[in-house]
């Protein structure tokens, strides 16, 4: 199983950054144990962090061309405005989890509306750096189940 982390504007300053929101850990640590926590179940892991929206829409476009299997994503503040990231997703056509450290639906009410969620397999949000744990466990554990869905010919009219 091949799986991409996707982290959004300002998430390179984690450790630094509102530590109220976001806690201490620096995001080299939150992805080196998420990288080791996927193998440790049988995956690997892709971790790409931009500022940018158009290299953002341009890591998930190489998606496409790689077996990737699913994608983590906390595009932060893009959540709530790009649709060209919206778009991305939807082109690659793989299934993916939202996540934010922060819970979104307890800050100002821009934070609360996504532009990817209703696309998304789920979302976690609120759980500092544990969010990425339980968006990785979450995204595992319904690639496994819809590909033994698939294999068994569940939903698919049998
Ligand atoms: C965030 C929440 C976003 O609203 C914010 O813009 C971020 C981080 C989070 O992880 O809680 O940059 O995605």
């Amino acid at each position: 199983m091949n799986l991409l982390l996707i982290n959004g504007p300002n998430l390179n300053l984690l450790g630094k950054r509102e530590p109220i929101f976001y806690g201490s850990a620096k995001l080299e640590a939150i992805e080196a144990d998420l990288r080791r926590e996927a193998r440790q179940r049988g995956a690997r892991l892709d971790c790409f962090q931009s500022n940018s929206e158009g290299a953002l829409v341009d890591r998930i476009q190489a998606a496409l061309e790689e077996q990737c299997d699913g994608v983590l994503i906390n595009a932060g503040a893009y959540t709530h405005t790009s649709i060209a990231i919206r778009d991305a997703l939807l082109a690659i056509a793989l299934p993916f989890v939202e996540l934010h450290m922060s819970n979104v639906y307890s800050r100002e009410p821009f934070r609360q509306r996504s532009l990817l969620v209703d696309c998304a397999v789920g979302v976690v949000s609120g759980f500092g750096a544990l969010s990425y744990s339980l968006a990785l466990e979450g995204l595992l554990q319904y690639l496994r189940t819809s590909d033994a869905k698939i294999k068994s010919g569940y939903g698919l009219g049998s």
